[in-house]
C-alpha cells in the first residue's frame, strides 16, 4: 500500500466517529485533507455536519468540496477534532506542525470533547523528537526568542539545531502572520517540561508539543487499522 492509501484508511477509519449533527475540528495537512474529501462525499450523501477549519488552506478544500464551515467566534465548543500528526508516542502526546497550522491546531483541539489522530504507522515513535519540533514566533525580536529557545533547550540537556522555515527564499508566514522556528533538540524525554520552558518565553506564540490533547490514535498500517487509546485523561 502506498503512503496515500495509508492515509485513506485512517480518514475512513475515523469517519464512523462522526456523527449526524456535529460541530467538527477540521485538521490540516495531506492525511487530513483525505479525511476531507471523504467527509465532503458522506456530506454530499446527506450527513449534517458543521466545521472549523484549522488552517485557511484547509477551509479552501472544504469550500471547494462543500463542506459547511463555521467559525470559533461562532461555535466554541466542539464535539471533535479530526487531524494528523507528524509524531505520536505511546501516550498520544505528537509533535505537530510540519504544515505551519500548529496554532489553530491547538486552539481547535483544546476546544474539542475529543480528539482523534490520523496517520499511517510512519508517525509513531518511541519517543518524541526525530522531526524537529516547529515553534511559532512572534516576528518582533526573533534573533532575542531563538536565543531564549536555545537557553530553554540547553537547561533540559537537548540539543539546539535550529532553522527558521522558508518558503523558497522567503521566511515562511504562518495564518496568523508570524515565522516558525524548527528545533530539533534530538529525543525529547520531558516534553511537558520543554512544553512549559517554552511557553515562559514571551516571542514564542505556541509551539507543536500537543500534551494531553489527543484521544484516540487511528493508526494505519498494511497489516490494518491500529486504534489506540489514550489512558491518562
Ligand atoms: C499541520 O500543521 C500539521 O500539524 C499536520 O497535521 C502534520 O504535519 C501532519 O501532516 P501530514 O498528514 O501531511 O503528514
Amino acid at each position: 500500500m502506498d503512503p496515500k492509501a495509508l492515509k485513506i484508511e485512517a480518514a475512513r477509519a475515523a469517519l464512523s466517529h462522526v456523527e449526524d449533527g456535529m460541530k467538527l475540528g477540521i485538521g490540516t495537512g495531506s492525511t487530513a485533507e483525505e479525511f476531507v474529501r471523504l467527509l465532503a462525499a458522506r456530506v454530499g450523501e446527506g450527513l449534517s455536519v458543521i466545521g472549523v477549519p484549522t488552517s485557511e488552506r484547509t477551509a479552501a478544500l472544504c469550500n471547494e468540496l462543500g463542506v459547511p464551515l463555521t467559525t470559533l467566534d461562532e461555535e466554541p465548543a466542539l464535539d471533535l477534532v479530526v487531524d494528523g500528526a507528524d509524531e505520536i508516542d505511546p501516550d498520544l502526546s505528537l509533535i505537530k506542525g510540519g504544515g505551519g497550522a500548529l496554532l489553530r491546531e491547538k486552539i481547535v483541539a483544546a476546544t474539542s470533547k475529543r480528539m482523534i489522530v490520523i496517520a499511517d504507522k510512519s508517525k509513531l515513535v518511541p519517543v518524541l523528537g526525530a522531526f524537529p519540533l516547529p515553534i511559532e514566533v512572534n516576528k518582533f525580536g526573533l534573533k532575542a526568542t531563538e536565543l531564549a529557545i536555545r537557553a530553554a533547550g540547553s537547561a533540559l540537556g537537548l540539543n539546539c539545531d535550529f532553522r527558521l522555515r522558508m518558503t523558497g527564499n522567503e521566511p515562511f508566514v504562518t495564518d496568523g502572520g508570524h515565522l516558525i522556528i524548527d528545533a530539533s533538540f534530538g529525543r525529547i524525554r520531558d516534553a511537558r517540561a520543554l512544553s512549559e520552558a517554552l511557553h515562559a518565553i514571551p516571542g514564542v506564540v505556541e509551539h507543536g508539543l500537543f500534551l494531553g490533547l489527543a484521544d484516540v490514535a487511528i493508526i494505519a498500517a498494511e497489516g490494518g487499522i491500529e486504534t489506540i487509546t489514550a489512558t491518562r485523561h
